[in-house]
């Protein structure tokens, strides 16, 4: 499997602490069966964030860290970037990485909201030339109220990625529905981890995986754990299923109160 979604390098955001901590990751990935990882440090504007320079050095220190304890990881380098209209500034000043230096973005909201100016910096980047990936939509506030948001955002062009322990409900009750909604509605392209540490949001992923198989069919499961994840890293086109909209079910008790309005008619 590739995790294109991983706060495995050291000291450089709210991720791995140090060195050590980074290593234990990188041997629970293994582990857990993944062989590639992006590293995608935040990058959050006005904020003292790590620029691309920086954590290329770092990431070069823990490659030859990996070496040397013999952890077969493929490293590359990326940024989970924090939503906002400058984002284009900051890829030209190279200020901030795509993924492995390809068309593709990792893209992050606030849990509690879209940004008005989100359908914009989609296709600003589009225009541009870069793909967007929202990191871990089913984790906003906004689109578990509505999932359709993101029906808008991949018919733009923008691709998403779920959080892996979102389907343990690590993200509470509704994250986990809407990342179900989300799989049977074409509306996820990439699973990810999201690992911050060897401890509480670490890479053992084995039992969301195993979720992830009753959800979905082994093609799918092919293309959102493996094979979405290689076209990026090798910059390809991915192929994309159109999305589906999502119509919530009425409930019972609304069912139960449309019957009496037909009866009484
Ligand atoms: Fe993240």
């Amino acid at each position: 499997m590739i995790d294109l979604h991983s706060h495995i390098l050291p000291g450089v955001d709210d991720g791995s602490k140090d060195m050590e901590e980074s290593i234990s990751m990188a041997r629970q990935y293994v582990e857990n069966g993944i062989d590639k990882v992006i590293a995608t440090p935040h990058f959050i504007e006005e904020s003292d964030s790590t620029t691309k320079d920086e954590n290329k050095l770092v990431l070069e220190e823990l490659k030859r860290n990996l070496e040397k304890e013999k952890i077969d990881l493929e490293l590359y380098l990326g940024n989970e970037i924090f939503i906002s209209p400058d984002i284009l500034k900051y890829l030209r000043e190279e200020k901030v990485s795509t993924l492995n230096g390809t068309r593709y973005a990792l893209i992050e909201t606030a849990m509690f909201d879209i940004p008005t100016s989100m359908e914009n910096v989609i296709y600003e980047l589009c225009l541009k030339g870069y793909t967007p990936i929202i990191a871990h939509p089913e984790r906003n506030i906004k689109v578990q109220e509505n999932p359709n948001i993101l029906y808008k955002f991949i018919m733009s062009g923008a691709l998403t990625q779920i959080n892996l322990p979102s389907l343990e409900g690590r993200y509470g009750e509704k994250a986990l529905e809407t990342a179900k909604i989300l799989l049977s509605h074409n509306m996820v392209h990439f699973v990810g981890t999201d690992a911050h540490s060897p401890r509480t949001r670490s890479p053992k992923i084995k039992r969301s995986l195993d979720i992830l198989r009753q959800i979905v069919d082994e093609d799918e499961f092919r293309r959102i754990t493996k094979l979405n994840g290689k076209a990026v890293l090798e910059n390809r086109n991915i192929p994309v299923d159109e999305p589906l909209k999502y119509e919530e079910k009425s409930s019972s008790l609304g069912r139960f109160f449309l019957q009496v309005f037909k009866n009484s008619k």
